[in-house]
């Protein structure tokens, strides 16, 4: 049908000041293997970022009550990387990538941290993505989201974190196959939490994320796409380094499949022990856990009504998540997070 592509699949009220939601993420399993095309679980969560806003021609100005400073530079938009204070970039990336001349001046309120490793910079440019009139189709906004991430801050990242924020389900995490983009939700088993609890500041701009996204891309310039790999295939790789690295992406494709099926069948014992070995694997053959992220799993993994805890998120800091009984963890230890609807006008 002709002109279908551009009818917009939001609802956008019509009467000033507008209102955009977008929510911030957790990833119950599947970690580094979305920029391979591999396999992830995520959710978006009932906590996130809010943009209050009127639109104005030929600026974009905003505020945060998370940041320090006001964002307020001219449209068009040529670059992005200089705009201060720096969580404007984030902003400045999306209306750089648009083109736009019709901007913002909005408010935004946060209740995800930033450097939390829940995904607040990607809800920030969902949110200003859609403030700016870019009202695609879920996998087509985490697209143009991902290239503003990696305007923005030069972090090489893969889709989940913008897709599951742009896809998100009420009551179901999301499996993602990040070759094709597919979105398949899982709904959560009754009577249980998602508890995430921050452990530590992280720091993905550092060029450890870059190093492992190289280090995959050396495995499967060995080995050919680790997204269809197995672990037969690892021998053919000579660099043990490389080899490692290897052998967590495709050990963690098959967890999260093997994951998929277990919360299906309201097997939460086994959900529960891949999130332990996929913890186990990130810390051992990735290298992107720490000491102090290593305890708070093996803290958490052996409490009474927790099924599997693991750290989530890029790493080297951040968040872990554990699956458990509802009830079971108290909530002054950690944030029971529930499964999401994705961004949206409200
Ligand atoms: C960060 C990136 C994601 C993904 C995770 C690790 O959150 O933004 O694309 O690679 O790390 O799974």
């Amino acid at each position: 049908m002709p002109g279908a592509a551009s009818v917009p699949l939001l609802h956008v009220p019509r009467t000033p000041p507008l209102h955009v939601h977008s929510p911030g993420r957790v990833n119950l399993i599947g970690d580094h293997t979305d920029y391979t095309g591999g396999l992830v679980f995520p959710m978006a969560i009932d906590r996130g970022i809010d943009l209050i806003f009127r639109t104005v021609e030929g600026h974009i100005e905003a505020r945060s009550d998370a940041e320090a400073g006001v964002v307020r530079f001219d449209l068009p938009m040529t670059m992005p990387g200089s705009v201060e204070p720096r969580w404007g970039r984030y902003i400045a990336a999306v209306a750089y990538l648009l083109g736009t001349a019709t901007g913002f001046e909005g408010e935004l309120t946060s209740t995800i941290p930033s450097g939390a490793g829940l995904s607040s910079s990607a809800a920030l440019e969902v949110a200003a993505a859609l403030a700016l009139g870019h009202l695609g189709p879920p996998a087509e906004l985490a697209t143009f989201c991902r290239e503003a991430e990696h305007v923005a801050s030069g972090v090489p990242c893969g889709i989940m974190d913008q897709l599951s924020i742009a896809a998100g389900v009420a009551g179901s995490a999301l499996m993602i196959d990040c070759t094709t983009l597919a979105v398949t939700p899982v709904a959560l088993p009754d009577g249980v939490d998602v508890v995430v609890k921050f452990v530590a500041h992280r720091t993905l701009a550092g060029s450890e994320y870059a190093d492992r996204v190289a280090e995959c891309a050396a495995a499967e310039a060995s080995i050919g796409t680790l997204a269809t790999a197995t672990v037969r295939d690892l021998v053919a790789i000579d660099d043990p380094l490389v080899r490692r690295r290897a052998r967590h992406v495709i050990t963690e494709n098959q967890r999260v499949r093997e994951f998929a099926g277990a919360l299906a069948a309201g097997n939460l014992a086994l959900a529960g022990a891949l999130m332990v070995d996929s913890h186990h694997s990130l810390a051992t053959d990735f290298s992107t856990s720490n000491a102090v992220m290593d305890a708070a799993v093996a803290d958490w993994a052996t409490r009474p009504g927790i099924y599997g805890a693991r750290m989530t998120g890029g790493g080297f800091g951040g968040c872990i998540v554990a699956l458990a009984d509802r009830g079971a963890v108290d909530p002054a230890d950690g944030w029971i997070v529930r499964p999401s609807a994705g961004a949206r006008y409200l």
